[in-house]
Order: structure tokens, then sequence, then C-alpha cells
């Protein structure tokens, strides 16, 4: 599974509160759907928590989210050990703050033996960006020529499957760059309830309307 977390700022400036609180309840969302996707049996869930493009937002609201993330992972990363949640980075990582990348590290190595749920946070992620990465990295290997398995290689998470179903809260009925070669066949799910308000109720339901899809990946 995969979610785009979207409509931090809009649930804030309902409430008049600022931008940056509706980020901070927005993480521990996060948190709480990773324990929903556990408990479901899921193996594998991808949240979209910041994009190559988010980068055009204020110095500030970026500053707060990179700290938040740092804070919110060290305080809960016992928690996530136990629970057997093994944490993982999708994006170009290394090209974040150095604290923040080699803290991401950390927090990889240190779960790396989990295996209840990956969970996976796409941090200065693009999809546009993994593909001319996957391609580069590949040119520089020495590849003249791919195929679409072999081409899945060279992405950020090879050994991560396609989510089945991919979760779109806010209402904006788009993709934002997000897993663009991952999602080609993957059901897609959007709800206008913003992030933070984003309940166990709603996630069952998006599981249920998924279930009753019929996937035919071209085929009859
Ligand atoms: C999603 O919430 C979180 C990030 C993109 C980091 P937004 O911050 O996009 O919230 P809205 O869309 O402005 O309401
Ligand atoms: C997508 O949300 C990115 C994340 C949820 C991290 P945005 O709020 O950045 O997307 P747009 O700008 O509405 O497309
Ligand atoms: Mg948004």
């Amino acid at each position: 599974m995969a979610i785009i977390m979207d409509g931090n700022g809009r649930w804030a400036q309902k409430r008049g509160l600022p931008r940056v609180e509706g980020h901070r309840r927005g993480a521990l969302k996060a948190e709480r759907v990773v324990e929903w996707a556990a408990e479901l049996g899921i193996k594998y869930v991808t949240l979209y928590a910041f994009s190559t493009e988010n980068w055009k937002r204020p110095k500030e609201e970026v500053e707060y989210l990179f700290s938040l993330l740092v804070t919110l992972l060290r305080k809960k990363l016992k928690k996530m050990l136990e629970q057997g949640v093994r944490l993982r980075f999708t994006g170009a990582i290394d090209e974040l703050p150095g604290s923040v990348a080699n803290f991401c590290h950390e927090c990889e190595e240190k779960t790396k033996q989990n295996d209840r749920i990956h969970a996976i946070l796409a941090l200065n992620y693009g999809g546009r960006r993994e593909i001319v990465d996957a391609i580069n990295k590949a040119i520089q290997n020495g590849v003249t020529r791919v195929d679409e398995d072999r081409f899945r290689d060279w992405l950020y998470l090879p050994d991560v499957p396609d989510p089945d179903l991919v979760i779109r809260t806010s209402g904006e009925m788009r993709i934002s760059n997000f897993l663009l070669w991952q999602i080609a066949y993957s059901e897609l799910y959007f709800t206008k309830v913003l992030w933070p308000d984003f309940t166990k109720q709603e996630f069952l339901k998006a599981i249920e309307d998924y279930e009753k899809r019929q996937r035919r990946f071209g085929g009859l």
C-alpha cells in the first residue's frame, strides 16, 4: 500500500492554527497508520512525506518538517523496534541536510532485522527523479540495454512490490509525482478527509473499496 498524506495545512488553517501544527498531527497519524496496516498483515506501506517539489515551500516550513521527522522518529524508534517495524526510506536521501540523511541511515540500520512490516518514508522523493536516477545509475554501471524487469533493479527499492492500492487524502485527485513507475496498475482511492482527520474507519473503508474492485491488468 502507498499513501499520499495530504491536507495537513488545510486542516490547521480550518482551525486557525499554524500549518506546522497540521504537520505535527499528520506525523502522529502516519505512525498510527503503520500500526493499522501491520495489524491487517500488510507487509509494505509507503508514505509520501516530502516531495522533490516541496522545497518550493517557505524555508521555515521545510525546516520544521525535517526537525519533526527526526524528533518523532527518535522518540518512537524503540517502540517501532518492538513492534517489528522495519523503517526504510525512498527518495534522494543523500541530498537531505547531512544530519537528516545520517539519521535516516541509522534508522534503517537499527531496524533492518525486522520484517513484520516495512514502513517506507518517501522523503525528497520524486517519481521522475527516481526514473532518471535509475537510468543514470544503469549507465554508470555500463548497462547499454534494459528490459522492464532489469530496469526495476535500478530503482531506489527494487525489492519492494508495486503498491496494490494508493490512497490520497484531502480531495486532490492527482499523483503529484509519486511512484510513477510502480503505480502503473495500482488501484487508486481518493478521499476528501484531510490527513490529520484520517481514521481507522476511513482506512478500512479504503481497503473494503479496493477489495470490491476487479483488477484485469489488461486482460479480460
Ligand atoms: C501534506 O500536507 C504534507 C506535505 C506535503 C509535507 P500539505 O502541507 O500539503 O497540506 P495542504 O495540502 O496544504 O493542506
Ligand atoms: C504531495 O502533496 C506530497 C506529499 C504528500 C508529501 P502536495 O501537497 O505537495 O501536492 P500538490 O502540490 O497539491 O500537488
Ligand atoms: Mg498538499
